[in-house]
């Protein structure tokens, strides 16, 4: 954590488990980075993600989208919260649901998504399972800049992952959330240190 209130305020967006949201706010507390995890928005009640940010103590806020008339004043309702925490990047880990223009607009190249594979290959849900049995030799972990598409947005990294011989999906799985936990922080971390610049900020 950087001294003298300098972080950058983020709030992860998270509907599962929550392994990545784990990673990320250990890793902003462990080092000298530049970002804060200030809150996590979860679209799922009872998601293991909300048990990760009460032991951690990051302030969760669970919303109930089918609850609102529609996506925009769903969102809207996010973006008062996001307002409230200064929040400057949103960072989606895990998060099963598209972003729609409400928050698009506000945060033009500033939301992240990670992805299990190779994107452009296996967009969507599944996607270790489908890798595995689509028979590819190599899968990966994709991050990558969120539009309204479904993990579609412009790439920012990749790194490969060997489907080896007697792979299962727990086996495969175990290896790409390896790499989606070393990766995401340190790809925030680059944008969030102008290692890695945005294309609307070049
Ligand atoms: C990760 O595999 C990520 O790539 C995908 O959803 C999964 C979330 O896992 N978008 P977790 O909830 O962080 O453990």
């Amino acid at each position: 954590m950087v001294e003298g209130g300098l972080e950058v305020s983020i709030a992860v967006f998270a509907s599962g488990s929550g392994s990545n949201f784990e990673v990320l706010v250990e890793k902003s507390r462990e080092q000298a980075w530049p970002q804060e995890i200030a809150l996590l928005v979860c679209d799922k009640p009872g998601a293991g993600v909300l048990e990760r940010a009460e032991r951690l103590g990051v302030p969760a806020y669970v919303f109930a989208p089918a609850q609102y008339p529609d996506k925009a004043a769903y969102e809207q309702d996010v973006l008062q919260l996001l307002r409230k925490y200064d929040v400057e990047w949103i960072v989606l880990a895990g998060y099963m649901r598209l972003i729609g223009p409400t928050l698009l607009e506000q945060y033009p190249w500033r939301i992240l998504n990670i992805h299990p594979s190779l994107l452009p290959a296996f967009q969507g849900k599944d996607a270790i399972q489908r890798a595995l049995e689509y028979g590819v030799r190599w899968t990966g972990v994709t991050v990558h800049f969120v539009d309204e598409g479904m993990d579609t947005g412009p790439i920012i990294e990749q790194k490969p992952v060997l489907v080896e011989p007697g792979d299962t999906l727990e086996s495969l799985q175990k290896k790409v959330h390896f790499v989606e936990h070393h990766m995401y922080p340190a790809v925030i971390r680059k944008l969030l240190t102008g290692q890695l610049i945005p294309p609307r900020d070049r």
